[in-house]
């Protein structure tokens, strides 16, 4: 890894399941430094080894989460949802000045149904306190989508919310760079909605098959 890369270091805090590794291969392709994050170094390890074979290039490191999180400029959180209280209350300190960008839906596969209030990136940003800038996003981003067609654009988009729109701004450059298409979506609190989106989504991938996820329509983007 390149002392000299420009590019912000991201660590991807739960980063050896199926989401955050898709993510981090997307953004290593970018050029991005990426720290992944695991409760274990040693399962890090062999996630940012196999990221690395698949690249061919030496882009990605493994450590434990909270000694990713302070390595690295922004954090990624995809630790499975059900984890997301527990995880953050560890990595609190380790998280002070960060961004945070926080992609849990809280949605039971089988019974798919909306998730209460409040946003887990409300809740995030509640137990982390002002310290961190918590963003939402690609909590409609399925894994499966993430490792095709790397270096093109991904036929979907990503909603980002945050209360902090300079944080947000930063997310949509990392999402972009990623090959997604950004929105921001307002504040932490939209962010339920977001999730709830991926409730209408599993519904859908039940009914019709495949691996819905979503458009926006009728905004002009800047070139
Ligand atoms: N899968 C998707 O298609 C998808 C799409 C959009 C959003 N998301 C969101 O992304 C997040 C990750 O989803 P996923 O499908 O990648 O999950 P996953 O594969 O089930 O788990 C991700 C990681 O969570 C960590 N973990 C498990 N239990 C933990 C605990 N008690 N404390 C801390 N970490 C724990 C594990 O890492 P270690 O064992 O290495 O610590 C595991 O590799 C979820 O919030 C999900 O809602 C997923």
């Amino acid at each position: 890894m390149s002392k000299a890369n420009p590019l912000p270091t991201l660590a991807i805090l739960g980063g050896t399941g199926k989401e955050g590794p898709g993510l981090a291969l997307r953004w290593a392709s970018a050029g991005y430094p990426i720290l992944i994050g695991s409760r274990q170094a040693e399962k890090a390890e062999a996630t940012a080894a196999e990221l690395n074979a698949k690249l061919g290039q030496d882009c990605a490191r493994g450590l434990e989460n909270s000694a990713a999180a302070r390595q690295a400029d922004i954090c990624v959180l995809t630790v499975v949802a059900t984890a997301h209280q527990v995880a953050l209350e560890g990595l609190k300190d380790a998280l002070l000045g960060k961004i945070l960008v926080d992609a849990t839906a809280r949605v039971d596969f089988r019974d798919p149904r909306p998730p209460a209030a409040p946003s887990a990136a409300r809740a995030a940003q509640e137990l982390l306190g002002p310290g961190v800038r918590v963003t939402a996003a690609y909590q409609n981003v399925p894994a499966s989508a993430l490792k095709k067609n790397l270096g093109e654009t991904l036929d979907l988009d990503v909603l980002v919310c945050a209360d902090d729109l300079d944080a947000a701004q930063a997310v949509m450059q990392l999402t972009e760079a990623a090959g997604m298409n950004a929105y921001y979506a307002g504040n932490l609190d939209n962010a339920l909605i977001v999730e709830g989106l991926t409730s209408l989504l599993i519904s859908i991938n039940k009914h019709h098959g495949g691996h819905a996820s979503i458009r926006v329509t009728g905004v002009e983007r800047a070139a």
